[in-house]
C-alpha cells in the first residue's frame, strides 16, 4: 500500500473517512462478484435501513443527560483513531495458496462483515445528516466515523485477494429497508452487541489457540469490538429515554421477535461456513450459544425480557430452521416445478421452527435504573 495514501483509520469524519476508502483503492475498485454479493437481500444477508428520521431527531437525552455525556466523552476522545489500518502485525497471506472452499467462505464471512459495517455507516451518517438535534448530531458522527473506518478496513484485507466492495455503488443502489425508529433502536442494538459478542469471542479463542489465526484481521477484533460496544451503549440510553420503547407489552413482544429473528438468522448463517469455523477451530454450536449467552447478559441492562437459551426447545428448533434452510437451497438450485414446490415446504418447515422459538416462554429481567455497562469479557 502507498503509504503516503491518508488513510480511513486517521480520519475524523464518516466523509473523510469514506473518501479515503474510495482513494486508497489501487487496484480496480469495484470487485463484481464480492458487490454482488453485498447486494443481496435475503433473509440472510445484512440489509440497509432508512427510519423516521424526525422522530429520531426529537429524542431529548434529558433523563439519561449525566451517563449520555459521559458516553460521548468517550467518543469524542477517539481511542481507536488511527488503528484500523495495517502495520507491522499484518502478516503476509498466502491467498492463492489457501484451500479453495476456506478461501470461498471466508471472502463471504468479510464481504458480508463489510457490508454490514457499512450498513451501519450508511444509517447513522444519514441521522447525522438529517438532524438538528445536537445530542443525536453527535452521537451519530461518532458512530458513522467508526463504522467508515471498520468497513474501509475489511476491503483493505479483501482487495489483498483481489476483490473489494464497491461502496460508493452499494449506497445508491441497494434497496433501504424502512424501519420505524423503535424497531431501529432494537435492531441496532443487537446488531451492535451482538458484533461485540462475536469479535471479542473469537478475540479470546485466539489469544487461547493462536495456531488457528489463519488471518492478521482477527488482531484488531478487540478495539474493534469496543467500538461496536460503546455504539450498543449509546442506543441502550437511547431506549432509556423513554420506558415505552421498552416495556409496554406490544414492546416486549417485538423485542422478543427480534431476539428470536436476530439470534436464529445468525445461527444459520454461521453453520453455512463450516470450513471457516473449522480453521478456527471453533465448534459452531459452542460459538453461537456462546454469542447468545454473552448478548443476553448484556442486553438484561435494557430489555426487560430474555430468550431461554437452555430450554430444549431451543436447540432442536435451531437446527429444524437450519435443515429448512439447506433445504431451500437444494430446492433452489433444483429448479422447476419441483423446486418451487421444495421452496414452498421448506419456507413453511423455517416458518414452524421459528414458531417454535417465539413460543418458548421468556425469562423477565429487572431492568436496572442505570443500563450502563463496560465490556467485561
Ligand atoms: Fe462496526
Ligand atoms: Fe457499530
Amino acid at each position: 500500500m502507498n503509504v503516503q495514501t491518508p488513510h480511513s483509520a486517521d480520519a475524523t469524519t464518516v466523509e473523510e473517512g469514506l473518501a479515503r476508502v474510495e482513494a486508497q483503492a489501487e487496484a480496480p475498485f469495484d470487485s463484481k462478484a464480492a458487490t454482488d454479493l453485498a447486494m443481496q437481500n435475503t433473509l440472510l444477508t445484512p440489509r440497509f435501513y432508512t427510519t423516521d428520521f424526525d422522530e429520531l431527531d426529537a429524542i431529548d437525552v434529558t433523563p439519561v443527560r449525566a451517563d449520555w455525556d459521559k458516553l460521548i466523552d468517550q467518543m469524542r476522545s477517539d481511542p481507536n483513531k488511527g488503528h484500523f489500518k495495517k502495520n507491522a502485525d499484518w502478516d503476509q497471506i498466502d491467498w492463492e495458496g489457501m484451500e479453495p472452499e476456506l478461501k470461498a467462505e471466508f471472502i463471504d464471512f468479510l464481504v458480508s462483515s463489510c457490508t454490514a459495517e457499512f450498513s451501519g455507516c450508511v444509517l447513522y451518517k444519514e441521522m447525522k445528516r438529517r438532524g438538528t438535534n445536537a445530542d443525536i448530531k453527535e452521537l451519530f458522527s461518532y458512530m458513522s466515523r467508526d463504522e467508515a473506518r471498520h468497513a474501509g478496513f475489511i476491503n483493505d484485507a479483501l482487495r489483498e485477494a483481489g476483490v473489494a466492495v464497491n461502496l460508493g455503488f452499494l449506497t445508491r443502489e441497494k434497496k433501504y429497508t424502512y424501519f420505524r425508529p423503535k424497531f431501529i433502536y432494537y435492531a441496532t442494538y443487537l446488531s451492535e452487541k451482538i458484533g461485540y459478542a462475536r469479535y471479542i469471542t473469537i478475540y479470546r479463542h485466539l489469544e487461547k489457540n493462536p495456531e488457528h489465526r489463519f488471518h492478521p484481521i482477527f488482531k484488531w477484533f478487540k478495539e474493534w469490538c469496543n467500538d461496536e460496544f460503546s455504539h450498543g451503549e449509546a442506543f441502550a440510553l437511547l431506549m432509556k429515554t423513554d420506558p415505552k420503547i421498552t416495556e409496554s407489552l406490544t414492546s416486549r413482544l417485538w423485542i422478543r421477535f427480534f431476539l428470536t429473528a436476530v439470534y436464529s438468522t445468525m445461527w444459520v448463517r454461521d453453520h453455512a461456513r463450516p470450513r471457516f469455523h473449522e480453521a478456527l477451530g471453533v465448534d459452531i454450536d459452542w460459538y453461537d450459544q456462546e454469542v447468545f449467552r454473552k448478548t443476553s447478559e448484556i442486553a438484561r441492562q435494557i430489555f426487560p425480557v430474555e430468550l431461554d437459551i437452555d430450554h430444549p426447545a431451543w436447540r432442536k428448533n435451531l437446527d429444524r430452521m437450519n435443515a429448512a434452510f439447506l433445504a431451500m437451497d437444494r430446492a433452489r438450485a433444483q429448479g422447476g416445478v419441483g423446486g418451487w414446490f421444495g421452496r414452498m415446504t421448506a419456507g413453511a418447515r423455517a416458518a414452524r421452527a421459528f414458531a417454535g422459538l417465539y413460543l418458548i416462554p421468556v425469562k423477565r429481567n429487572e431492568v436496572p435504573d442505570h443500563p450502563r455497562l463496560e465490556p467485561a469479557y
